[in-house]
């Protein structure tokens, strides 16, 4: 068993009675989707779920997970996904898998936030691996990379894996993969991507998470904060 097949599991385990839980998307998100999966079909663990994207939409549908559509939802208890990146002060960036506005959106919503990783996540700052997804309307690409150039950062739009299209989100979104200077930090960096119009969302999930669940040597840690 790896080390994300792992810490799902764990984090499986520790889901409740009458629980609605947020679904994320990615590989280590898929684990803990076929683990709940297992708990719900095997010890009869009662549980609605909402997916954050049409993968994780289709992934519970064919493992037989009771899904409510997002549209119908007050609120949720749980919000379980991977990240990117987790900095010393648990800020993560998500989106290399370009689903970050319904994450954000059910992260926001759920009572809690539970992140899945491996060491190979932890990172001293965001964006020290990777530049930061920004989802743009697409006319307002142009305005919005050229205001962020003028703060030193550099980037373009994300482009296919065969380098022959550009990426489009399930919103029909462009997206921005950008990088800023190292003194910014992510409280600030945050505030100025919340400001700018144009912007859809982006991949700095600041204050946001309850846990980080990671695995080490085989045994799982958590690390816990208020949101
Ligand atoms: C999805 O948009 C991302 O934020 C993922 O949560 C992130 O890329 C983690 O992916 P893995 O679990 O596959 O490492």
């Amino acid at each position: 068993m790896n080390d994300k097949e792992l810490v799902a599991i764990h984090a499986a385990q520790q889901v409740k009675d009458g629980m609605c839980v947020g679904l994320g998307t990615g590989s280590t998100a898929n684990y803990f989707i076929e683990a709940l999966a297992k708990r719900y079909h095997e010890q009869g663990l009662q549980v609605t779920v909402v997916a954050s994207s049409v993968v994780s939409t289709i992934k519970a549908q064919q493992l037989g997970l009771p899904l409510v559509a997002i549209e119908h939802l007050k609120q949720l208890d749980l919000y379980v996904d991977g990240a990117d990146e987790v900095a010393p002060d648990l800020t993560l960036l998500k989106g290399r898998g370009a689903d970050l506005v319904r994450e954000k959106l059910l992260v926001q919503a759920s009572e809690q936030f539970w992140v899945l990783v491996d060491s190979s996540k932890f990172v001293s700052r965001i964006g020290e691996r990777f530049a930061i997804p920004i989802e743009v309307m697409p006319f307002a690409w142009q305005l919005v990379k050229h205001k962020l150039e003028a703060i030193g950062a550099t980037g373009g739009l994300r482009q296919t894996a065969s380098g022959d299209g550009l990426v489009v989100t399930s919103h029909g979104s462009l997206i921005l993969d950008m990088s800023f200077d190292s003194q910014l930090d992510s409280k600030t960096l945050n505030e100025l991507l919340n400001n700018t119009a144009g912007i859809v969302e982006h991949g700095i999930f600041y204050g946001l998470t309850s846990a980080v669940f990671c695995s080490v040597n085989g045994q799982v840690q958590e690390q816990w904060t208020s949101r």
